[in-house]
């Protein structure tokens, strides 16, 4: 196998028996020599072909069954493929589908050695990362309780932070993390990011298009146990979604013309309905909503302090209103004089994506000089055209230093905030540009 490829599969096929009455599966096991057998074979896995580079994101889309899971599961090893060939180079850390990877009849705690040595790491190695794997999973008492009493979300915790600590060459992710919340999620993809950032190779299944479209450097379209494409990850996107909204019939033709030609123009959106009359949300404050990624830079003469979102009038909030004002502030603490001081916002999505921010000036007008113990209330007032779903927020203070300008703080994640899911707005996506869109049902003689 070539030096630069990190996974290999030629020729991989992989059936399962099933069997049409139940007690056939016993049938076979007792006597597995009568004639015809009974079961029959189901292919799940049809002559997949692949090669993954090192170092190389890479996302795979499908239709419920399409056989990703298995594809997976073969390439970790966890299922041994009926015929063909997988090579992996590397160190493997897999989160499967839940319920793969961890005995629930022991703890947490002895999960994580076990599996963190299965996974290759010593006794030792495992121990000396006990400590982060837990606070990384934040599960509490929970990790000395069977994981069988583990709700999903927790599990998944445990589970993500034991792949993600052992320092894997191959991260192989299936939709679990769609299990946990928004703020674990956060985290997770930082983390995902600096693991790719590191060199590692990465391989998942996502149903969310803009996950595999952020993240991923190439994407790998499954349908029925075939691989039908693979490419630009925006390319396999477009066409797996037809796929998916296609009739059974449309999609026989669609399957055909994938495969033959690739490349389709893209088709216009779902038409809209016009707007029923808009029920106004007000924002509020969740409790628990918090941001469990925040990262803090080695502070360099200032601190931020308090970052919040506000109402116009000076109500703490957390599920905002799309379409509504509101104010981001954060005060910021000096213990040693600045000069050119300007201050930074930034709004994140979940998987790290920077959406928009703005400072208090430009460098030209920083202010000029802050004394030590000055503190500056910084706000930053904006429109939340932002479409439904959580968000994160960075602050940042930059000073003037003899290189020129750098942070003197700065807090990646510092808030986290959701905008609320309002059924009579349209828009999809991170940013509602406020679309009016129209629909009109015409004759087509008028456009000839
Ligand atoms: N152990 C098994 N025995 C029999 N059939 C199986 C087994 N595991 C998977 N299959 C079948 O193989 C096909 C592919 O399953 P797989 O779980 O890989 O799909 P998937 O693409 O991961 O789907 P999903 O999006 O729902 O997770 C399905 O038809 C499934 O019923
Ligand atoms: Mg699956």
């Amino acid at each position: 196998m070539s030096s630069d490829l990190a996974i290999r599969v030629e020729g991989l096929c992989k059936s399962f028996p099933v069997y049409s009455k139940p007690h056939y599966r016993l049938l076979q096991m007792l006597f597995p020599r009568q004639e015809g057998g009974w079961g029959k074979e189901f292919q799940a896995l049809k002559n997949i072909n692949l090669a993954i580079k090192r170092g190389e994101t890479v996302g795979i889309v499908g239709r419920n069954g399409s056989g990703k899971s298995t594809l997976l599961q073969v390439i970790c090893g966890t299922l041994s493929p009926s015929s063909g060939d997988v090579n992996v180079i590397g160190r493997v850390a897999a989160l499967l589908e839940l319920g793969a990877g961890f005995n629930p009849e022991f703890t947490g705690r002895e999960n994580v050695f076990l599996n963190g040595t299965v996974l290759g790491l010593t006794r030792e190695a495992v121990a000396a990362k006990f400590d982060e794997i837990v606070r990384f999973a934040d599960i509490g008492d929970f990790i000395d309780q069977p994981v069988k009493t583990y709700s999903s979300g927790m599990y998944v915790r445990l589970a993500f932070s034991v792949a993600i600590h052992v320092e894997p060459d191959i991260l192989i992710v299936d939709e679990a993390l769609s299990v946990g919340d928004e703020a674990f999620q956060r985290k997770c993809f930082a983390r995902i990011q600096e693991i790719r950032d590191a060199g590692a190779t990465i391989l998942f299944v996502s149903h969310s298009a803009s996950t595999v479209l952020e993240l991923c450097d190439r994407a790998i379209l499954l349908d029925r146990g075939c691989v039908l494409i693979t490419g630009s990850p925006k390319h396999v996107i477009t066409q797996y979604q037809k796929l998916l909204y296609a009739s059974a019939e449309d999609a026989i033709a669609l399957r055909q013309a994938i495969r033959e030609e690739g490349d389709f123009p893209v088709e216009a959106g779902a038409p809209a309905t016009s707007s029923p009359a808009r029920q106004k949300l007000t924002a509020y404050w969740q409790a628990g909503l918090e941001s469990e990624s925040v990262v803090e830079y080695a502070r360099q003469g200032a601190m931020i302090i308090d970052p919040r979102v506000e109402t116009a009038d000076g109500r703490r909030v957390n599920m905002l209103v799309a379409g509504d004002e509101y104010i981001y502030r954060y005060q910021v603490a000096f213990d040693r004089p600045g000069a050119g001081v300007r201050c930074g916002m930034m709004i994140r999505s979940i998987t790290g994506v920077e959406i928009g921010g703005a400072a208090t000036s430009i460098q030209a007008d920083a202010l000029p000089t802050v004394g030590s113990a000055d503190v500056l209330d910084v706000g930053f007032k904006f429109r939340c055209l932002l479409g439904p779903g959580a968000y994160f927020l960075n602050a940042g203070v930059l000073g003037a230093t003899a290189d020129g300008e750098s942070y003197l703080a700065r807090v990646i994640d510092a808030f986290m905030f959701k905008v609320q899911s309002d059924s009579s707005r349209l828009a999809t996506g991170f940013v509602d540009f406020h679309v009016a869109p129209s629909l009109e049902v015409k004759n087509p003689a008028e456009f000839s």
